[in-house]
């Protein structure tokens, strides 16, 4: 049995803030945040929370699938803002929400979080256990970050995607290969150290702090590494691949990784500018821009990449399985 990317659905919550409003509260311009990042707005939640918005990316995502919740047999959330910080998991929370009985849990794999769930979900339905999972990024970075801090408060932003990943005897859909990796050596390079029972409920510390530059060029190095080895042991180039859609952190390290690996400028997936660093929702709401816009195709090869805290990182080669 194989596992394919059924489908892709994606959520954001209203309220738009563009660089420009962000000048009001923090010595920032927008002139820094587009230069060295390319973001120029992101959303945030106002009354909703985490699950409000993966419930809505989940529920797009069966739909296109053509599937009912009933027929979803696992969810697989990944976040690093839950709704509760021990339990329940918020994958319960939205299976509660989109009528799901099934097994439902939460990974904790920072912005790699959404290719680790998808590792997850090929290795459940390979081995024959499951049919449909629905899994799931979602993120309200907003309630974690200091905007006191102008060096990570102009790079987040709030927002879910979601995918079903289905099993599929026809080895042409299948998700070809994915590399996982981490790096606790580098725990303290993005940390939120007032949120966890080591430092207890230390208000002093409660938001997410980031060594910005250093995590830069680690996150360069790693993913260059990773998006290369996964080509060449598929045997692969830039030519095979249809669109190069990585996590969305900074249009610089998307770049520098492109280069490495000579992918054309006309395929990279750039929605930085739109929606800031989402962290786990930002590959799946970047594949679901692309399908809204009718640029991606069934069988379309798609290379994901992903870097986050831990460190964490991998990257996926994955044909688009959707109608
Ligand atoms: O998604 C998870 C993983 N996260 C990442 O991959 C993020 C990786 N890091 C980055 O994207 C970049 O390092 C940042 C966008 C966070 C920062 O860009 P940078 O080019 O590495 O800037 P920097 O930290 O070296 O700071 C350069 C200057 C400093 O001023 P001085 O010391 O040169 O006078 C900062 O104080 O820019 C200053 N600065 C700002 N200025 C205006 C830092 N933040 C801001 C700001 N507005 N918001």
């Amino acid at each position: 049995m194989y596992a394919k990317f059924a489908s892709v659905g994606a959520y954001v919550p209203k309220k738009k803030v563009t660089n420009f409003d962000l000048e009001k509260i923090v010595d920032t311009s927008d002139e820094w945040i587009t230069k060295r990042t390319g973001i120029k707005e992101r959303y945030f939640v106002e009354d909703e929370v985490t699950s409000d918005l993966a419930t809505k990316a989940g529920e797009i995502a069966i739909k296109r699938a053509g599937l009912k919740s009933s027929d979803i047999d696992m969810v697989i959330l990944a976040t690093i803002t839950p709704d509760y910080f021990a339990m329940p998991s918020t994958a319960c929370v939205v299976a509660e929400n989109l009528g799901i009985k099934a097994p439902a849990f939460d990974i904790s794999a920072a912005c790699t979080g959404f290719i680790y769930a998808l590792a997850q979900a090929k290795a459940f339905i390979e081995s024959g256990m499951n049919k449909n999972i629905l899994i799931i990024g979602a993120e309200a970075l907003s309630k974690i970050i200091d905007f006191k801090d102008r060096t990570t408060c102009v790079i987040f932003g709030d927002g879910a995607g979601a995918a079903v990943i289905s099993a599929t005897k026809n080895r042409d859909e299948a998700i070809l290969d994915i590399d996982i990796n981490a790096d606790g050596s580098y725990q303290d390079y993005l940390i939120t150290p007032g949120r966890g029972v080591k430092y207890g409920c230390d208000t002093e510390n409660i938001y997410l702090q980031m060594k910005g530059n250093e995590t830069f060029k680690v996150a360069v190095k790693t993913l260059s590494q990773s998006v290369r080895d996964i080509l060449d042991r598929n045997g692969m180039t830039s030519d095979n691949i249809e669109w190069f859609i990585p996590h969305q952190a900074n249009y610089r390290i998307i770049d520098a990784v492109a280069r490495a690996i000579k992918m054309p400028a006309e395929k990279s997936v750039l929605t930085v500018s739109k929606y800031g660093n989402t962290s786990s929702a930002s590959i799946p709401m970047a594949i679901n821009d692309m399908y809204e816009e009718g640029r991606l195709k069934k069988g379309d090869m798609m290379l994901l990449d992903a870097f986050g805290g831990g460190f964490t990182w991998g990257s996926a080669l994955v044909p688009f399985g959707g109608e």
